[in-house]
């Protein structure tokens, strides 16, 4: 197995090729003078199995994506496939207003043309598993995520709305500590309130998980209404950390302990799911 690493995943890429005792593929990057990008694989691919990591957070991962891909087939390479720990656009897996595209669709379709299978991990939206015509995995990291907590010291977890409730019970239950989850009440358009459920949380040290932080509103107002209820420390967690607008710098300082995992790189990727990968890549799953 070659792993190819793209420059979204470059930590990743490396942990997984460690992991899988697998080459780490050299990869040269630049702009051409027009400002097009410019890839390069500097290992040799000819009949190997290759995996390319790198996710399409931004447009220009997803462009690097395509090219790398692409260059791994060109090279010769037996298998290829496509491993997007963080899977973007997924979002939009259907069309909300006349007009729209099917976004998720639309990138399946894209990775597809240059990969014998894709890889990803807790996709925002599972039906755009359904657009594609290769094999589709989508991994859940939530016992690597569970283990991460094991021995901090948490007496019980919450999901800031229902949706999220299953991973909250799930992790709860490898755990074994209580699960629960916020109530939001949509008052009108602009306003949802959210309702701590009937539990004493004076003094109990609580983790709050979702799959995915955005902007981070969701999860700062969940930290400040647990924080009117007495607790005696506040962890956060997510799968994916993707931050916008800088709203770590928001959550950080109103929390004990930030953590999420690195399908996003950053300061607070402290959970690794390179294992998870790995047996993936290596057909465990
Ligand atoms: C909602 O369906 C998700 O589970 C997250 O709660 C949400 O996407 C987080 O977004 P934000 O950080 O922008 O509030």
């Amino acid at each position: 197995m070659i792993i190819v690493p793209a420059s979204s995943s470059l930590d990743l890429a490396a942990r997984v090729a460690k992991d899988m005792g697998a080459t780490l593929a050299e990869v040269d990057k630049k702009r051409f003078p027009d400002g097009e990008m410019y890839v390069r694989i500097n290992s040799e691919l000819k009949n190997s199995e290759v995996a390319v990591i790198g996710n399409n957070r931004s447009d220009e991962d997803f462009v690097e994506l395509l090219l790398l891909l692409n260059a791994s087939k060109e090279g010769g390479a037996a298998k290829v496939t496509a491993v997007l720990p963080y899977f973007g656009y997924s979002r939009q897996h259907m069309i909300y207003k006349p007009g729209e595209p099917v976004s998720s669709k639309v990138m399946t379709k894209s990775l597809e043309n240059f990969s014998d299978r894709i890889i990803c991990v807790e996709i925002h939206d599972e039906e755009t598993l359904g657009f594609a015509s290769h094999p589709f995995v989508n991994l859940s990291v939530i016992n690597t995520s569970s283990e991460f907590f094991r021995n901090k010291g948490v007496d019980l977890i919450l999901s800031p709305d229902d949706g999220g409730y299953e991973r909250a019970k799930k992790m709860g239950e490898i755990l074994s500590i209580p699960a629960y989850y916020i109530n939001k009440k949509r008052i009108d358009s602009k306003t949802v309130e959210m309702h701590l459920p009937d539990v004493d949380f004076s003094g109990r040290s609580v983790l709050l998980v979702d799959d995915i932080i955005s902007t981070g509103g969701t999860i700062i107002k969940a930290v400040n209404l647990l924080k009117s209820s007495g607790v005696s420390k506040v962890s956060v967690s997510a799968v994916h950390g993707i931050f916008a607008k800088d709203s770590d710098s928001k959550i950080k300082p109103l929390v004990d302990l930030l953590a999420v995992s690195d399908t996003i790189e950053g300061a607070h990727s402290l959970i690794s799911i390179s294992g998870d990968i790995s047996r993936a890549l290596a057909g465990d799953v």
